[in-house]
């Protein structure tokens, strides 16, 4: 069966099936905050209206000086990008032709874009895919080898955040095999900002963080996000990127989201998004399901048995559920399913569905 590479836009999931779309589907394929975007957005949308007849600050200000604000950096060491995932492609670009280590399970756009450049991939797979532990002295060793780690913390899709000393040894093994190494923080907001390793760069030149403003602000559409790295590796970076590549209105729009005025917003997505991932997570327990040990907004799991994913998979689907597919996930290969955290009545359908599956299939 093909299926999208990517969560979100299900009607694409359903055309590639071949399925009836049903008028009233939940998708629990995207994980991005489910309080929807800010307020303000709305209530000041007809200010932002003017930035469309104007051509945008070519260094993404107002955007550029908040994210420098917000984290206490240079703006010397930020390059903006159009969402993340531009970010990804100008970092494929930097490290063409070079040699990178991807840890799988993982966020499928860094192996996309690496091979669009010549890059040589080692694939590491942490086996133990609920805890998604990180086989450190294989990373070390293949570090020896290797210009560039990527590394997804928290991790996508299995929402894993591995234990701060894990990182910083593999930062300090990064600095002397002279490889760099590339840490995607898009989900840390639901975590901690103090679980960043930003505020790291300044004593590591071999360090780059990507963040996305598309989860905790439920931007996706207007595409912004940035990455932090030594001004030398940033400036390189930079120059990679088209001119006007940040639009206007999500410079604006950027710069306001990360204002001390949404200090509430974050903190109320913060404590929903624990709340809803740790009741599912006993949910799915108690069908004697295989958990990840998440810390963000969604969860993987694995059916109690594995072998019924396909059918349990199209089930929801005709009853217009969506979960994120694994097909594409190197080391799940479709036997495990990703949850993004949404409103509670879509919770409880979901719950409901579910349940009414375990009792047709569970002694099958
Ligand atoms: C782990 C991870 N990093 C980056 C991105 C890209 O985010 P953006 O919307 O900012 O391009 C995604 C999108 O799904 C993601 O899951």
């Amino acid at each position: 069966m093909s299926l999208p590479n990517h969560g979100a836009n299900p009607h694409r999931l359903f055309a590639q099936l071949g399925i009836k779309q049903p008028s009233n589907i939940l998708d629990f394929s995207e994980n991005v905050n489910p309080a929807g975007a800010p307020d303000f957005i709305k209530n000041d949308w007809g200010n932002f209206l003017p930035l469309l007849q104007r051509y945008p600050d070519p260094e993404g200000e107002p955007f550029l000086s908040t994210v420098a604000n917000y984290h206490g950096i240079s703006t010397e060491s930020i390059v903006l990008g159009n969402g993340a995932a531009e970010i990804f492609s100008l970092l494929a670009t930097y490290f063409r032709g070079n040699n990178a280590i991807i840890v799988h399970p993982t966020f499928s756009e860094y192996e996309a874009t690496l091979k669009g450049n010549d890059v040589e991939i080692q694939h590491v797979i942490c086996e133990d895919i609920a805890s998604w532990k990180l086989p450190l002295d294989e990373l070390q060793h293949a570090m020896q080898n290797a210009d560039v780690l990527y590394l997804c913390t928290p991790n996508n899709p299995t929402g894993v955040l591995p234990p701060k000393k894990d990182i910083q040894q593999l930062i300090a093994s990064a600095k002397s095999a002279n490889c760099s190494i590339v840490l995607d923080e898009a989900f840390i907001d639901f975590v901690d900002e103090g679980e960043s390793f930003i505020n790291a760069v300044t004593q590591n030149p071999h360090l780059i963080i990507v963040r996305s403003m598309t989860k905790m602000y439920a931007i996706a559409g207007i595409r912004l996000g940035y990455m932090v790295a030594s001004s030398e590796v940033s400036n390189e970076i930079q120059r990679l990127a088209p001119h006007w590549h940040i639009n206007g209105l999500a410079a604006e729009i950027g710069a306001h989201c990360l204002s001390k005025e949404q200090d509430v917003f974050r903190q109320q997505a913060c404590e929903y998004a624990a709340k809803m991932r740790m009741r599912f997570q006993v949910f799915l327990r108690e069908n004697n399901c295989l958990v990840t040990d998440s810390v963000t907004n969604y969860v993987s799991f694995q059916l109690p048995n594995s072998e019924q994913s396909k059918a349990f998979f199209m089930y929801l689907l005709e009853r217009g559920i969506v979960l994120r597919h694994t097909e594409n996930f190197i080391g799940m290969e479709g036997a495990w399913f990703r949850v993004g955290m949404k409103a509670p009545e879509a919770m409880e359908r979901l719950e409901e569905a579910m349940t009414q599956w375990f009792q047709v299939n569970s002694s099958l």
